[in-house]
């Protein structure tokens, strides 16, 4: 039987991995499809770059057009990132009946429409389960698995690089900058990783999660995003000191047909199982009217986790190849997006102030959250240097509107030295 021919665009950590896995699981991938399954032809910047797996020379090119206008090649693969050229290649390939997988969160969360749409129009299928939480299927989980309910909360840590750093400081005391560098060492952080601390990764993933989940078309621009680079490592003691871990987390939620999304450093009451998910490990909590709490746990990084959602997606190709259904898997949104106001949106908050040491501050600090509403559930102070005090305070549910007014008000303060940390706290 004509085998199945691939086209790789990629051949860095997650192409590497895709080659591995087609070659080394090769039988029972022939035995699960039917047909065999070959890469024919890998797309890559510079063809003399010393390579961590052997390939052979004539498969690697440096010519987009030998695959995308190969007539052999059934399905692109792609793996290599980036925005542009990579939606020119994809859109091309599905033009000529090219079906794609790709493990692309940036060009989903932005251009998945279009691609959809693409693929909708010429009878091809489009894969992106590795796009979000590395080598958990939580993609097809949402889309299959959850078909039958309406979901209330996906909450989750969806990057792996962050997850991994914040772990370290948290477990080992270790320094942000190295930790950085060790999960960039990994293959776990994107090229540019300020797109990973600054919490973007993980708001691209939260975009395609929440459409998926609440069958409306949410934009990157719906996502409220803070990122780790300024957590700190006092943070997390206190964090610890009070029952938290400080994880990034990603919290899509539905209340009637109001949604709203956001990824901030927050802190997770270490009873909750996400405290616990640590290193580049990603867990991804889902809740549905009819199931209730559901939670997704596994590697959201890294060559091997990921090539195994990469190939799956290969492998539901190929059979929808065999049997002829090509193109029927899509799902548009059918719902109108509403999204809460900062009013409608309530959470608790840890706050960490410095203030000059005097008498009558604690009592202008709790006026002011009279003021706007924002009721406290505990405050500790203590000192911090001759002339200051740092005064810590968790609060009970407070709307982000009211937390906003409050900090603009307390950042009015003549005796306010620093807002030296503000964040959502969960659970
Ligand atoms: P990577 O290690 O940087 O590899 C990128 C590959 O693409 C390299 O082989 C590079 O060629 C090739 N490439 C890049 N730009 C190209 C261009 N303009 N023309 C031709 N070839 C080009 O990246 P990666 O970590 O494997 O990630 C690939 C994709 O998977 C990204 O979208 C990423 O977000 C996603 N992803 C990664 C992970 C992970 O753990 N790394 C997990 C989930 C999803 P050279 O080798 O010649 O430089
Ligand atoms: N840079 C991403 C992460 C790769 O650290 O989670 C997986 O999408």
């Amino acid at each position: 039987m004509k085998p199945i021919k691939i086209g790789l665009l990629g051949l860095g950590t997650v192409g590497t991995g895709v080659v591995r896995i087609v070659e080394g699981h090769q039988e029972d991938l022939q035995s699960k499809i039917g047909i065999p399954v070959v890469i024919e032809k890998i797309l890559v910047k510079n063809r003399s770059k010393a390579r961590a797996i052997q390939v052979d020379d004539h498969k690697l090119t440096e010519d987009p057009n030998e695959i995308i206008n190969n007539p052999e090649i059934d399905m692109i693969v792609e793996v290599m990132g980036g925005i542009e050229p990579t939606k020119s290649y994809i859109l091309d390939a599905l033009e000529q009946g090219k079906h794609v997988v790709t493990a692309n969160k940036d060009l989903m969360a932005l251009h998945g429409s279009d691609i959809l749409a693409k693929a909708a129009q010429k009878g091809c299928d489009v894969f992106y389960e590795a796009s979000v939480a590395g080598g958990i299927p939580i993609i097809r989980s949402l889309i299959e698995g959850f078909s039958s309910d309406r979901i209330t909360k996906i909450m989750g840590i969806v990057n792996g690089t962050t997850n991994y750093i914040l772990s370290k400081m948290s477990l080992e005391g270790a320094d942000y900058a190295e930790v950085l560098k060790e999960a960039q060492a990994l293959g776990y952080a994107e090229s540019d990783p300020t797109s990973d601390v600054e919490g973007l990764d993980a708001a691209r993933k939260m975009t395609i999660l929440a459409t998926l989940g609440f069958h409306a078309a949410v934009a990157l621009d719906d996502v409220a995003v803070k990122g780790i680079s300024k957590v700190s490592k006092a943070d997390i003691a206190y964090a610890k000191k009070l029952g938290y871990e400080v994880k990034l987390l990603g919290i899509a939620e539905r209340q009637d047909e109001l949604l709203s999304i956001s990824v901030e450093p927050t802190m997770v009451r270490n009873s909750h199982p996400i405290a616990s998910v640590n290193g580049v490990f990603n867990a991804v909590y889902v809740h549905g009217e009819a199931v209730g709490e559901t939670m997704f746990y596994g590697p959201g990084a890294g060559e091997l986790p990921t090539a195994t959602s990469v190939v799956s997606d290969i492998v539901a190709v190929a059979k929808n190849l065999k049997l002829g259904v090509t193109g029927q898997r899509a799902v548009a949104p059918y719902k109108e997006k509403k999204l809460k106001s900062a009013q409608q949106i309530s959470s608790k908050y840890f706050l960490r102030l410095h203030v000059a040491d005097k008498a009558g501050v604690l009592a202008k600090i709790t006026q002011s959250f009279a003021n706007q509403e924002v009721s406290l559930g505990s405050v500790i102070q203590q000192p911090l240097d001759e002339s200051g005090a740092e005064i810590i305070i968790v609060t009970h549910e407070a709307s982000k509107a009211n937390m906003n007014a409050l900090l603009e008000e307390l950042g009015q303060m003549d005796f306010l030295k620093g807002i030296e940390s503000y964040y959502r706290v969960e659970g």
